[in-house]
């Protein structure tokens, strides 16, 4: 949604924008031809992979860019480091990049078959592995049902307890070909979508680092200044509505740019079937 967010934005040479999900660098690359000559970005990602690859798209244009590997909901911290007192854009661009779920050893895919880590920061200790082999049945099925909305939680989390007694569930394609077999008929969608959405965004504590993140990063905007976050579920979406609405009826001061989110256009969900998913919303300081 790379249009949209430029539009919401709204950025012209000169600005000081803050990307709280560098990714692979395409938002950024956009966004700092917007801000050039004379702008500033500084990009964030709590992992490591995508920052080197961030970093060799944004070859060129070093003077322009500050890029921290760092949690989103340590915000202030980088910006403080940083002398950054005001910020006129902030992005959120939420979920995982290309590289995270395209590659098998990250273990975020169910398609393919990889160790079972699902960490963002694999600076962390904990991984889906250990979630999937240690946690207690009523913790599995609470994770699964609370952040994948998977109405089959009860019956899967007992088919994971029942398969990890006779060996650890290590391996990604494994841990799907269990949920396929836990889940009656076939939906819609892959039987263990919601499941390892749910995993990921518990061991990546995703949805408390939004929650932390966004208060901060209002703070630093400037009056006229504007913010854009993109979510890929509803859990996420929730989160940015509340708080937008909280700052703008409650505060005062926010303005809400979207009523209801925004959708990518056909023609990217052509092109990025992830894409079927985004909601953007955005809003401007008052
Ligand atoms: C959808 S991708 C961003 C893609 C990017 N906008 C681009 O154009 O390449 C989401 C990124 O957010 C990062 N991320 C998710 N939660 C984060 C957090 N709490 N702190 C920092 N980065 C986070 C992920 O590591 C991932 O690289």
């Amino acid at each position: 949604m790379v249009e949209e967010v430029s539009t919401f934005l709204n950025c012209w040479p000169g600005q000081i924008i803050l990307d709280c999900t560098l990714g692979e660098g395409g938002h950024a690359r956009h966004l700092i031809s917007r801000i050039s000559p004379g702008g500033y970005l500084i990009g964030i990602d709590r992992d490591g992979a995508a920052i080197r690859i961030a970093r060799h798209n944004l070859i060129g244009h070093e003077k322009l860019v500050e890029i921290e590997q760092a949690n989103f909901a340590d915000l202030t911290e980088v910006l403080e480091r940083l002398e950054i007192k005001s910020l006129d854009g902030v992005l959120f661009d939420l979920g995982v990049c290309s590289s995270q779920l395209g590659v098998a050893e990250r273990g975020f895919s169910f398609q393919l078959d990889g160790p079972l880590d699902m960490r963002m920061d694999n600076r962390e200790k904990r991984t889906a592995a250990d979630l999937v082999n240690r946690l207690s049945r009523k913790e599995l099925e609470w994770i699964i049902r609370e952040y994948g909305e998977e109405r089959f939680a009860g019956r899967i989390s007992r088919r994971i307890v029942e398969e990890r007694s006779s060996r650890p569930i290590m391996r990604t394609g494994r841990l799907a070909r269990i949920i396929t077999a836990a889940v009656p008929g076939r939906g819609r969608i892959h039987p263990a979508t919601r499941t390892f959405q749910a995993l990921r965004i518990y061991l990546n504590e995703e949805l408390e680092a939004l929650k932390t993140a966004l208060p901060q990063a209002l703070s630093f905007l400037k009056p006229g200044g504007r913010i854009c976050v993109i979510a890929f579920h509803s859990l996420e979406d929730r989160i940015v509505k509340h708080e937008f609405r909280r700052q703008a009826r409650e505060i005062g001061h926010l303005q809400l740019l979207t009523k209801k989110p925004v959708r990518a256009s056909i023609a990217e969900v052509h092109l990025n079937r992830r894409a079927r998913s985004a909601r953007l919303r955005a809003a401007e300081k008052q």
